[in-house]
């Protein structure tokens, strides 16, 4: 069997030691925490596992209704049934507090600095966790309550100064200025899928040349309707690669909380050096 390769990579601040394509157990070692690879691109692999998967999402009460509430409302990207939803306190999706594999990664220093931009960020706790005097974040949302919500979890806190909160359109929204970094959890799977190749658009289009973003992929499944949408990696390259993206990894997330172990997986990407393309 070939050994390890170990690939220092400056723009995640991370050793990755990872196996040939070729070996069958790849697996990928973020500051010696080891991540399984990715085993297969065609997941589920068994039609079982398809079977329980879909029923996870089918049969939660609490997303039924918020596809009711999205779907309730026909005009562009669903906002009034995103505003509805957290008027009504149908976030299924909140996980009430920030995301392990988010946590392990500051712990580890694999973030990079400078400014970072959660897109859909709900009641923001990963906004916060990020937010240090080296990062500043900014927490996007389309909804009024959410961000009411973001703002009265987070307004007293030590670090208030590192991040803000932000109600805007992802899709209309003019940014000022460029990002390091981005992390997207739960927002690709929220918007409709024709606006994947918008979303990668205004992704390039905010992330500074060589900026990094990282991309909880959830629920890579076979389910039918949304929100959540069904992802898998190669929606995410489909639209990423024409804007310059390139995968620097994508692995299973075995922080994945509860339902979710199985069909979550980490996306780290980088957008290309070059400013047009
Ligand atoms: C599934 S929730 C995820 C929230 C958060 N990322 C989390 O994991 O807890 C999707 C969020 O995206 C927001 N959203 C939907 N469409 C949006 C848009 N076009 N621009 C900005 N935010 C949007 C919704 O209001 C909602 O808070």
């Amino acid at each position: 069997m070939q050994s390890l390769l170990s690939v220092s990579l400056p723009l995640t601040r991370a050793t990755i030691k990872i196996r040939p394509i070729s070996s069958r157990n790849r697996y990928l070692v973020i500051h010696s925490t080891k991540l399984r690879m990715d085993k297969s691109r065609h997941e589920p692999e068994r039609e079982q596992d398809s079977l329980k998967i879909n029923n996870i999402i089918e049969s939660n009460p609490r997303v039924n209704k918020l596809q009711q509430l999205i779907h309730s409302d026909p005009s562009a990207y669903q906002v009034v049934g995103w505003e509805k939803s957290w008027e009504q306190g149908v976030t299924p999706w909140d996980l009430g507090q920030p995301t392990p594999v988010i946590l392990h990664l500051l712990k580890a220093g694999a973030l990079p600095k400078g400014r970072a931009l959660v897109p859909g960020c709900g009641t923001g706790y990963d906004v916060v966790a990020m937010a240090c005097p080296e990062r500043y974040v900014v927490g996007l949302d389309i909804s009024e309550n959410a961000i009411n919500k973001a703002l009265e979890m987070s307004s007293s806190l030590p670090n208030a100064d590192n991040f803000t909160f932000l109600k805007a359109d992802f899709f209309s929204w003019r940014s000022t200025e460029l990002f390091d970094l981005i992390f997207d959890y739960t927002f690709f799977c929220a918007i409709k899928p024709e606006m994947r190749l918008a979303w990668a658009q205004k992704m390039r289009d905010i992330l500074k040349p060589g900026g990094e973003l990282i991309t909880l992929m959830f629920p890579v499944d076979d389910h039918v309707g949304g929100p959540p949408y069904k992802v898998s990696i190669s929606e995410y390259e489909k639209v990423l690669h024409p804007m310059g993206f390139k995968a620097i990894s994508i692995v299973d997330n075995e922080m994945a909380i509860g339902r979710r172990m199985g069909k979550e997986k980490i996306g780290w990407w980088k957008r290309s050096l070059s400013q047009s393309l």
